[in-house]
């Protein structure tokens, strides 16, 4: 049996990875994986069950048996229920972030998540967004896209999106934030975020997003997958 293609997207926090993936997914009609919204259930899970983020054994059960659906509103916008429950703000929250990083360092949740993920591989194809798609979850996969920017340029994006939503927030504590952020998913033993050996490095500090879209895209032609199925 022929597998569907996949085009992984790893990278950190704000490079702009889910952006390029809806692009892709949407300009291949292929099915699109949020993992990193995987995590951020898991975590607000716990927090709904009473569950601490610490307590490894529990959060892994609420990973094993994670009821969570993902379903696209008129807007177009994907709405993320846990248990029938709308999350999809919640999960997006600081706190939100915190917990998925958190959760995320765990080997047993990681394991829990596995085949769950592996799931989204459909036809005519999927684009996968996270930081361990092309080196532990898709390692065969054709294309592997590795996006990443500066710590500063993606703490600026986050302050714009933040300060347009009328949040009241610091720059200097979200790069700190950021910089935490990459600090543990990088050095943590298991699936730590580095760009596969076979991964296209892209990096977005200065270059515009339709720019990085057409050099994706580029090496999808090359590669034939616009043809793919
Ligand atoms: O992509 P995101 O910001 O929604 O991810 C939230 C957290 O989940 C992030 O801190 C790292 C973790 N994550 C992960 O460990 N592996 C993935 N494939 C996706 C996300």
């Amino acid at each position: 049996m022929v597998e569907a293609p996949v085009i992984t997207v790893d990278g950190p926090s704000g490079a702009g990875k889910g952006t390029i993936s809806h692009m892709l997914a949407d300009t291949l009609g292929w099915h699109f994986l949020d993992s990193g919204a995987l995590y951020r259930v898991t975590g607000q899970a716990c927090l709904i069950e009473g569950v601490s983020w610490g307590d490894h054994a529990a959060v892994t059960e609420i990973a094993r048996h994670l009821d969570v659906s993902f379903t696209a509103a008129a807007s177009g916008e994907i709405l993320v229920a846990y248990k029938g429950r709308d999350v999809s703000r919640e999960i997006r929250t600081e706190e939100g972030g915190r917990g998925a990083s958190t959760v995320a360092a765990i080997p047993m949740v990681r394991e829990a998540l596995l085949e769950r993920q592996r799931e989204f591989r459909q036809p005519p194809g999927l684009v996968a967004d996270g930081r361990d798609m092309g080196t532990v979850v898709f390692p065969g996969a054709p294309l592997k896209i590795f996006l990443t920017a500066s710590a500063r340029e993606r703490a600026e994006r986050r302050y714009k999106q933040l300060i347009a939503k009328g949040e009241s927030v610091s720059l200097p504590r979200l790069l700190e934030d950021i910089e935490e952020r990459d600090a543990r998913d990088s050095s943590r033993e298991v699936a730590p975020l580095v760009p596969a050996e076979d991964a296209i490095i892209i990096d977005s500090t200065a270059t515009p997003i339709a720019d990085v879209f057409e050099q994706a895209m580029q090496k999808v032609r090359e590669r034939g997958l616009n043809k793919a199925l």
